[in-house]
């Protein structure tokens, strides 16, 4: 059997929630990497789990693959189907099914986003603080083991996500996990799924943690000499115990980055940008502290704040960090590049990364989750300029092989997707037979997102 009949077996059922049109597949061909679009043979979208079992046991049946679908902000190319395929589109499986404020959880649907949850919650004083940047789906996150900038206090989809329901290649359903805070049975396949990239199931039903909302929030922003003061300064926060929120940090190119994109006249320069949550004398305490932490590092320019609107404005720019990077080149495509490492390599990991651009003929920024030991590098090349392509790979594989020289790993949130297979085993070793076994296992066939890490060599 072909893609040509398993969309003809669905048509009956799922009748204009099955697309075929170039406009839809070409819409779902591509995501926000830089790697090249490939076309779907149909996109559908379910609305049940009922649905989605169906969707698998055909393409199971016929060996068709199958690209599971979030909100499509993908920065690796986990959702370009390498190998054509039905992607499988789950925003219309958005329903909040329960909001337990008591046991401080939530169960939803995987195209409920984050933003959708949120706004649910706030008449609960509860909040859902897994800020990815983009407003991603909370299935896509789970699958991709989401971040972004609060991971450093509230952890990352992994430390998130307790219980789910995941349809297996084959059609059958499985649930995983429970509501409990603490379990000592079973293999842990929760964490199985979680980061698996699609590659094993389709998430259907995902039961997340909640946090009460804090009671107080301030910002503070500060400036420094040089890269690695910033980062000395981090690494002192960090090790000496404070609970900060967010700590991301911007060099002195994406500093202007932001100014040109966002109207800032921020001093450009490797700049902190901090968050503190907690009752509101120790929101005060904790920026204190961090003050003189910075100011022992040569900061300048210490600003904080806790005027709602300040921070919302300084968070706004650091989200659109991305589409300010284009300004560095307009027309050009950016290869970013997510490594991280153990917090006391991370000023040594920086600085050479910001050398390597320097000495590169491509003009690029760093910025990061920097608490967490994670970063970005963005390069900016013409796709069309084979030495450039050359250029921005070079790039992005010495601050890989930093990375793993440091002990730490070549994504700390972007993922595998289709951009990184070959590090899989750089990175893991022998234990890349061990997780090829795990998916031929529950994928015998083969059809769940090929050539993604399923498929890593
Ligand atoms: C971020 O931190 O803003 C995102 O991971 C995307 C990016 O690398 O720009
Ligand atoms: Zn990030």
């Amino acid at each position: 059997m072909t893609a040509a009949s398993v969309i003809e077996a669905l048509r009956p059922r799922f009748g204009d929630r099955i697309a075929t049109s170039h406009a839809i597949r070409d819409q779902h061909s591509r995501d926000m990497s830089r790697l090249p679009p490939c076309l779907p043979d149909a996109v559908v979208w379910p609305e049940t789990e009922a649905e989605v079992q169906d969707i698998l046991r055909q393409c199971h049946a016929a060996g068709v693959p199958v690209i599971p679908y979030g909100a499509g902000s993908s920065m690796e190319g986990h959702t370009i189907p390498v190998r054509n395929g039905i992607t499988v589109n789950t925003s219309r499986m958005n329903r909040i099914r329960e909001i337990a404020a008591e046991d401080l959880l939530a169960v939803v649907e995987p195209g409920v986003t984050r933003l959708q949850l949120n706004t649910d919650l706030r008449a609960t004083g509860l909040t859902f603080p897994i800020d990815p940047g983009a407003d991603a789906s909370l299935g896509g996150m789970a699958s991709t083991r989401g971040s972004g900038t609060m991971a450093v206090r509230y952890g990352t989809m992994r430390e998130n996500v307790l219980a789910l329901r995941v349809v297996l290649p084959d059609g059958r359903v499985i649930r995983t996990g429970s509501r409990a805070r603490k379990s000592s049975t079973g293999y842990d396949l929760t964490h199985l799924i979680v980061g698996s990239e699609g590659t094993l199931g389709i998430i259907t039903e995902l039961t997340v943690r909640l946090h009460p909302v804090p009671e107080a929030v301030s910002a503070a922003i500060c400036a420094f000499p040089s890269v690695r003061a910033a980062v000395e300064a981090v690494i002192e926060t960090v090790q000496s115990g404070i609970p900060v929120a967010r700590v991301e940090f911007l060099d002195q190119v994406a500093i202007a980055n932001v100014n040109s994109h966002s109207g800032l006249t921020l001093p450009v320069a490797p700049t902190l940008l901090f968050e503190f949550h907690g009752s509101p004398a120790w929101v005060d305490e904790q920026a204190r502290t961090v003050q003189d932490i910075t100011e022992s590092h040569q900061a300048s320019a210490f600003r904080w704040s806790s005027e709602a609107d300040e921070r919302r404005v300084l968070w706004q720019a650091r989200h659109d960090l991305y589409w300010a990077t284009r300004a560095m080149r307009p027309g050009a495509a950016i290869y970013t590049g997510d490594i991280c490492v153990p917090i006391s390599r991370l000023a040594d990991a920086i600085e050479s990364a910001r050398d390597d651009i320097d000495a590169s003929s491509l003009p690029g920024q760093i910025i990061g989750h920097v608490g967490d030991g994670n970063f970005h590098t963005a390069y900016l090349f013409d796709p069309d300029n084979p030495e450039e392509v050359a250029e921005a790979e070079r790039l992005a594989h010495r601050l890989a092989e930093r990375a793993l020289a440091a002990g730490g790993t070549v994504s700390g949130e972007h993922g595998i997707g289709a951009g990184k297979l070959g590090l899989m085993r750089e990175e893991h070793g022998d234990a890349v037979d061990v997780m090829k076994a795990v998916k031929a296992a529950l994928d015998p066939r083969g059809i769940m997102n090929p050539g993604k890490m399923g498929d890593a060599g």
